[in-house]
């Protein structure tokens, strides 16, 4: 039997969850309490689901699934925005049952179709061990605005 168990995490819950978030992508830096808000109206509003992953009761895992209007699929797709096991937890399934546990929130709305942007030589022979495949057409453009009045924006080129 898999030990590994995972659920959508309530609104008021999100802060265990999302402190391993900050701990991999802000260097343990708590993200604003109003960004924390967002979230939670987010999740109340089912546009966001947040999953996470229990070994022994603890999380060990966690899943950012957001759900996106497409006007050429005439409806939802989801998009992977953050998935992290922690280091002490790797290479036991969580990951894989995160994925999984996706699949089915995914398929309990009618959403077939779920992507994930991946960097080079990161976790793609992970998400492909899961079925997922390259988008071989594909590339991500973005830019970055200067905010008036906040200093913390990157200068536009
Ligand atoms: C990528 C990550 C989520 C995988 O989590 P995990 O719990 O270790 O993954 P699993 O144990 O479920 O692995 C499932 C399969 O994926 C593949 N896999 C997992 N990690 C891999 C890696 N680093 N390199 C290649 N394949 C990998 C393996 O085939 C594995 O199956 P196996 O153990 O039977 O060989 C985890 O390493 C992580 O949090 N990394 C840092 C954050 C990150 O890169 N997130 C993804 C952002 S898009």
């Amino acid at each position: 039997m898999n030990p590994v168990e995972v659920a959508p995490v309530p609104a008021p819950d999100l802060r265990e969850p999302l402190w391993l978030l900050e701990e991999w992508l802000r260097e343990g830096e708590p993200v604003p309490d109003d960004f924390i808000g967002k979230v939670q109206d987010s999740v109340q509003a089912g546009d966001v689901e947040v999953l996470a992953a229990r070994l022994g009761g603890r999380v060990v895992g966690v899943l950012v699934l957001a759900f996106r209007p497409n006007i050429s699929l005439g409806g939802l797709f989801a998009s992977i925005e953050d998935l992290y096991v922690r280091p002490e937890a790797r290479h036991r399934g969580v990951g894989a049952a995160l994925l999984k546990a996706a699949d089915e929130r995914c398929r309990g709305r009618g959403i077939y179709y779920v992507e994930v942007q991946v960097e080079r030589g990161g976790a793609g022979a992970f998400y492909a061990a899961s079925g997922y495949e390259p988008e071989p057409d594909v590339r991500v453009f973005s830019r970055s605005l200067v905010i008036r009045d906040r200093g913390d924006e990157k200068p536009e080129a």
